[in-house]
């Protein structure tokens, strides 16, 4: 923890209390008011923690009003560019880049954990044919706990770091399983002689009745995917985790719950929803129609893939994120594609709304992450399952540091109770 070099002073009636603060490597200072109820009997009031630090933290940086993202000082754009996942990952478990040997190692670790146990394949037959994939992941992610025994003491270690490579190594196979299933066809076994990417793409894709060639073009499209997805501070998913974990509960029981509060439109689920939006739009012609029903305060509708809690410039993530779109769809011989066309129109006329400008809504990491996945032969429901793979090295690094933490205690926040006054039962005799 940093050490406190100045205080707040704060004044309700006739009591002053002084509370500390603390300065952080970059961004806001914060009020430290841990003692604040036993010093002044009041608690703070702040739904949806939109001016509150849950913890301290070394792992993410986020400047919502420079649009800057870093992972262990490295900038979201320079790792997009020059590293990949897999390494990624490994700086946000360890926070520092892997030399050459430690990178091997970790890489082969990851790529010898990729199976799952085989009697797992039995939940999956429990789902429908048409359930959600993100229903299936939440399930089978949660019965991991009842497999892997040998990983789920959080007091140990050795456990936790077991645990670690068993949820981002077996991630992308479950993810895979997950829409195999729902499209009816033979699940497929990871292979050792590949790497990340093409894993996932090959166990989704593949089907017996014909070798499988990984496309090099999809496979780095698929892993700077990952990797602007990878980890993104104290987001409602990772909150999730962080608080499931604060009770004791074992890893893969926390990173499940992680799974369900991403699955939501306004989380995870948007670059879903975003597609959708954009399908439904069809046109340009159709975007003043759209952008008037984001606008309406009677009407629910939001631009899905725009705006965010911290974001009030350009989430840098889909800045890189709009790139790699123009790209592979350029690649693929679909950069006409219709669906882009009115994703950069809606984008532009948004920008031009004085609504959008004056509340700093800019598209965020969801926007342009469908159409590239779409254009990769992805269904809508496999995006947040995505999300989802992805995240599950964030969520796991931020688990970790939680309970590596001295100060860790269970969260349990306060209320502002706005009830009934204490009363007496009444008999029904006389209601
Ligand atoms: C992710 O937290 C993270 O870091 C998340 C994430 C990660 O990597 O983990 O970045 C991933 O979840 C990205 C966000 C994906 N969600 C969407 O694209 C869904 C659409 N966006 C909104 O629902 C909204 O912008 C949120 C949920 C993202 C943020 O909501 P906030 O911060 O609670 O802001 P708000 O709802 O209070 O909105 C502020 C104002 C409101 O208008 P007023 O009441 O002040 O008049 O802006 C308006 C909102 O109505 N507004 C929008 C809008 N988003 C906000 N109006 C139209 N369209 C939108 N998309």
């Amino acid at each position: 923890m940093a050490e406190s070099t100045k205080s707040a002073t704060l004044t309700i009636g006739e009591k002053s209390i002084e509370l500390p603060m603390f300065s952080p490597t970059s961004g806001p200072d914060v009020i430290d008011i841990r003692k604040l109820y036993n010093q002044a009997g009041v608690f703070t009031y702040d739904p949806g923690f939109t001016s509150t630090a849950s913890c301290d933290s070394t792992i993410t940086f986020i400047d919502g009003d420079e649009g800057i993202l870093t992972h262990r000082g490295y900038p979201i754009g320079e790792l997009a560019e020059k590293s990949h996942y897999l390494e990624v990952c490994y700086l946000l478990l360890y926070g520092e880049l892997p030399a050459p040997k430690e990178l091997e190692d970790f890489e082969d670790l990851v790529t010898n954990h990729t199976m799952i146990h085989e009697q797992m394949i039995n939940f999956f037959r429990g789902f429908r044919r048409d359930a959600h994939p993100m229903a299936v992941m939440v399930g089978v992610v949660g019965a991991m706990s009842a497999f892997y025994h040998d990983s789920t003491d959080i007091n140990d270690e050795f456990q936790r770091e077991v645990a670690s490579i068993r949820l981002i190594a077996k991630m992308p196979t479950i993810a895979a399983m997950a829409f195999k299933y729902t499209i009816g066809q033979p699940f497929v076994y990871p292979r050792n002689d590949l790497d990340y990417a093409s894993n996932f793409l090959r166990m989704c894709f593949a089907v017996p009745a014909e070798e499988y060639v990984v496309d090099p073009i999809l496979s780095r499209a698929m892993d700077r995917i990952f990797t602007l997805h990878a980890d993104h501070e104290q987001n409602a998913s990772t909150s999730t985790v962080r608080l499931a974990s604060s009770s004791g509960a074992n890893p893969f029981a926390c990173i499940a719950a992680g799974i369900a509060c991403l699955w939501g439109p306004a989380h995870g689920g948007a670059n879903q929803a975003c597609l959708e939006m954009l399908k439904e739009i069809g046109t340009p012609d159709r975007i003043p129609e759209f952008i008037a029903r984001a606008k309406d305060k009677d009407d629910p509708f939001r631009l899905m893939g725009f705006g965010h809690r911290v974001y009030k410039n350009f989430d840098p993530r889909a800045t890189v994120m709009k790139q790699s779109a123009d790209e592979v769809l350029e690649l693929m011989g679909v950069d006409n594609n219709p669906i882009l066309q009115v994703a950069k129109e809606l984008e532009k006329q948004a920008l031009e709304d004085p609504y959008f400008a004056d509340k700093k809504l800019f598209p965020n990491v969801d926007f342009y992450s469908g159409i590239i996945l779409e254009a990769m032969g992805f269904p809508t429901s496999m995006f947040t399952p995505i999300f989802a793979l992805a995240r599950t090295v964030g969520w796991i690094s931020q688990w970790k540091e939680q309970l590596n933490d001295p100060q860790l205690k269970i969260g349990r926040p306060r209320q502002l109770y706005l009830g009934e006054d204490i009363r007496s039962y009444v008999d029904i005799e006389k209601r």
